[in-house]
């Protein structure tokens, strides 16, 4: 195959992967191949412009590392992410909707006893989180494994803090019984997205801003139920519109009620979809 031009270059390249022997993959990178050709043609891709775009995913790779997920970051913010989330986690009316799990989550953290104290140390307001894990006809999903994880009143997560030295705002429950789970915490503040890398280059590029809203993470999993993989969003935040990742459902914001000792509290229930 010779003397190929920008006619014919796109099917020599399919046909490359003809005799790929998973058709999944072989779709895939057909499909890869057809859409990144497409684009380059759409915008008329130039040379200084294709090395800049390679310069700009060398440094996402640069700053990779096991703490650091700029790839992550860089699919939360081209909204690849939440669309692939809200792909695959169709449910009935009713089940508590899915959003991006986030680069924050770690293995290991501790488990804390029902009403036990999930901040462990990290700064913020006081904040009482309850709740209950059911299935969609309301019975109760006793025994549920409900793991949280939350940014501290700095925005910053304790994975960021390398000085740490151990886990703060996380933690592994059990919910009892009757499904039920309540923990005390700090109250959920917006934060900024790691925007020292290129993916904070290219925000600013594009004057785009990195916050995303107030939130606590969730991930609840159930025998014989699909794993929910969610945040709870705090009613009112400034940034509830313009998440720079896009993971915002209305289903999933809750009031944060002030007490009158400064404390706060919130109410969320989660209802979990029977596995297939
Ligand atoms: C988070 O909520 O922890 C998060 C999600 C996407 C990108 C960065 C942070
Ligand atoms: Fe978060």
């Amino acid at each position: 195959m010779r003397n190929l031009n920008q006619d014919t270059v796109t099917q020599a390249v399919i046909a490359r992967f003809a005799q790929t022997p998973d058709p999944r993959l072989k779709q895939i990178m057909t499909s890869l191949v057809q859409h990144l050709h497409a684009f380059a043609r759409d915008v008329k891709l130039t040379e200084a412009e294709w090395f800049a775009g390679i310069e700009f995913l060398t440094q996402v790779g640069h700053i990779t590392d096991d703490k650091r997920q700029e790839f992550i970051l860089l699919s939360d913010t081209l909204g690849l992410s939440m669309l692939t989330v809200a792909m695959n986690n169709d449910k009935p009316a009713g089940c508590t909707e899915a959003t991006v799990f986030g680069p924050f989550h770690v293995e290991g953290a501790p488990v804390v006893p029902l009403g036990g104290d999930v901040a462990q140390g990290a700064s913020g307001q006081p904040c009482e989180v309850s709740g209950r894990v059911c299935a969609l006809d309301g019975t109760a999903v006793p025994g549920a494994h409900i793991e949280v994880w939350q940014a501290d009143a700095e925005g910053l997560y304790d994975v960021q803090r390398p000085d740490l030295g151990g886990h703060q705002a996380r933690a592994i429950l059990k919910a009892d019984e009757y499904g039920r789970y309540h923990f005390k915490s700090i109250l959920a503040e917006a934060y900024p997205i790691p925007d020292d890398g290129p993916v904070g280059d290219m925000l600013r590029a594009t004057k785009r801003h990195p916050w995303r809203p107030a939130h606590i993470h969730f991930m609840i999993k159930a025998p014989g139920y699909e794993t929910l993989i969610t945040h709870v969003f705090r009613n009112g935040d400034q940034y509830l519109d313009s998440d720079a990742v896009f993971g915002v459902r209305q289903s999933l914001i809750a009031d944060w009620t002030p007490r009158s000792d400064g404390s706060y509290e919130v109410k969320f229930d989660f209802v979990l979809n029977k596995a297939a």
